[in-house]
């Protein structure tokens, strides 16, 4: 079993077995966020993509606890240049870790970090994370795929992470598509409401997921947790 905390916009923590991972932590730049990066304890960062609302205070967070930055080749370049530890996947790549397995998935996103000197970092992707038995999918942020189905038809994903808020991700009507093809047992909404741009409303799309799907949809505040 796992145990899923929401620490706002893309930002989740997952603790099982004694072992804490922490991925996207957007959290001293987020007005909605309650954690405090040096109140986070992780033995992992894992990053989905180098947008500074994913990347975040990776380099503080990592630095502080000794952990290890996860992400593609070109952002672990990125923060091993800063002096942290890093493994690097790719996307379709996968590690298994002593807690357990990370794949990098795709996503149809931009990417970047250090936006003033323009660092490219890699590709956007997701996480697909196998941690105390469970599946968990973190999609990053991403279009609506139809390599979703990938993940639906060959893994059973006990917990989908997707993000809903339009604008620069899936809106709701393409996330609730995204929930016909992953098939998770549960789906946790995310990347909404953080900003004015961003702002849908949850249970819209909670209120659908229940009407066209199967998965049982879950409404995170920040702070709260899932276990699954
Ligand atoms: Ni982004
Ligand atoms: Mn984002």
């Amino acid at each position: 079993m796992a145990t899923v905390t929401f620490l706002g916009h893309a930002c989740f923590e997952i603790r099982s077995g004694g072992t804490t991972l922490i991925v996207d932590p957007f959290l001293s730049g987020n007005p909605k966020a309650e954690a405090k990066p040096a109140d986070i304890k992780a033995d992992y960062v894992l990053v989905t993509h180098g947008h500074g609302d994913h990347w975040g205070d990776t380099e503080e967070i990592a630095r502080t606890n000794d952990a290890t930055v996860i992400g593609c080749y070109e952002l672990a370049s990125y923060a091993g240049a800063k002096g942290l530890k890093t493994h690097a996947l790719h996307i379709g790549g996968g590690h298994d870790f002593p807690f357990g397995r990370v794949q990098m998935t795709s996503a149809l996103h931009g990417t970047g970090a250090d936006a003033a000197a323009q660092v490219y970092t890699g590709t956007a992707g997701g996480f697909l994370i196998t941690v105390g038995g469970k599946t968990i999918y973190h999609a990053g942020d991403t279009a609506l795929t139809y390599d979703m189905k990938l993940l639906g038809d060959f893994h059973k994903v006990d917990l989908a992470l997707l993000p809903i808020g339009d604008n620069f991700t899936m809106g709701i009507a393409d996330a609730v598509r995204a929930v016909g093809f992953i098939k998770p047992r549960t789906v946790v909404p995310m990347h909404y409401g953080t900003f004015e741009i961003i702002d849908v409303d949850p249970e819209e799309f909670a209120a659908e997921v229940r009407k066209q799907t199967t998965s049982i949809p879950a409404v995170l505040h920040v702070g709260d947790s899932l276990e699954i």
